[in-house]
């Protein structure tokens, strides 16, 4: 999968993806991320890109033309899938939309910042606006890096254990159950007991009631 992400902060962008989960889907050539610094499409040497709101109010506006030159630039190199605006007037991110985007071969990001982008931007060249959530960043990157992240630990060959992507949260629909780890009692904790008898029937069980429970108890509404 390729990911082109338009940004005026890529430096804000890098640290993320050279971590973990992220460098590992680099190094295996299952994920390339190229990043593009808008203002070299800027209307000036001074790096504009930009502008007052026309009807006034607070906030500066991403202009038109840097992001129009760099949009159609990376249009002309290859077909994408979606171009995708993050911005929290979009639809809230959820598995699911991470789910699907996974199995696409060229995403844009456009990451806002300052009061947004221009709406004709959007009207023109988006075709998904994501919200990572009800609350306002001062920019799109880093929910540009929550949705990466959200994406590339789906992409096939990038979790080393296959199967541990299909056991989270929300992948099906549901909590995950508590897990546990060495040592089987911790300030007298104990791990419960179906967990260490080795019947994954039963453990299976275990952990679907735990799972029910925890929706439940935490997100009824995902019931
Ligand atoms: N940009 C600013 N806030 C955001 C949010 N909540 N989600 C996505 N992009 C954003």
């Amino acid at each position: 999968m390729r990911i082109d992400i338009i940004t005026v902060m890529p430096e804000l962008l890098e640290s993320p993806f050279n971590h973990s989960i992220l460098k590992r889907a680099k190094e295996r050539g299952l994920l390339h991320i190229h990043l593009h610094q808008l203002r070299d499409y800027a209307i000036n040497k001074h790096g504009q890109v930009d502008d007052m709101q026309y009807g006034g109010g607070a906030g500066m506006v991403m202009m038109c033309e840097p992001l129009a030159k760099v949009i159609e630039k990376l249009k002309g190199e290859r077909d994408y899938d979606d171009i995708i605006y993050l911005t929290p007037d979009g639809i809230t991110l959820h598995q699911k939309i991470a789910n699907t985007l996974s199995l696409k071969e060229n995403l844009m990001l456009i990451c806002g910042h300052y009061k947004g982008i221009d709406q004709r931007i959007r009207d023109l060249y988006v075709t998904l606006e994501i919200s990572i959530g009800d609350y306002v960043l001062s920019g799109g990157e880093l929910a540009a890096a929550v949705l990466v992240d959200g994406i590339a630990r789906l992409i096939p060959g990038v979790l080393n254990d296959e199967t541990s992507a299909l056991t989270d949260s929300h992948q099906d629909g549901l909590l995950a159950p508590p897990i546990y780890t060495r040592p089987a009692e911790f300030q007298g904790l104990k791990v419960p007991e179906v967990l260490l008898n080795g019947n994954f029937k039963l453990i299976d069980e275990w952990r679907e009631m735990e799972a029910l429970k925890r929706t439940q108890e935490r997100r009824p509404e995902l019931l």
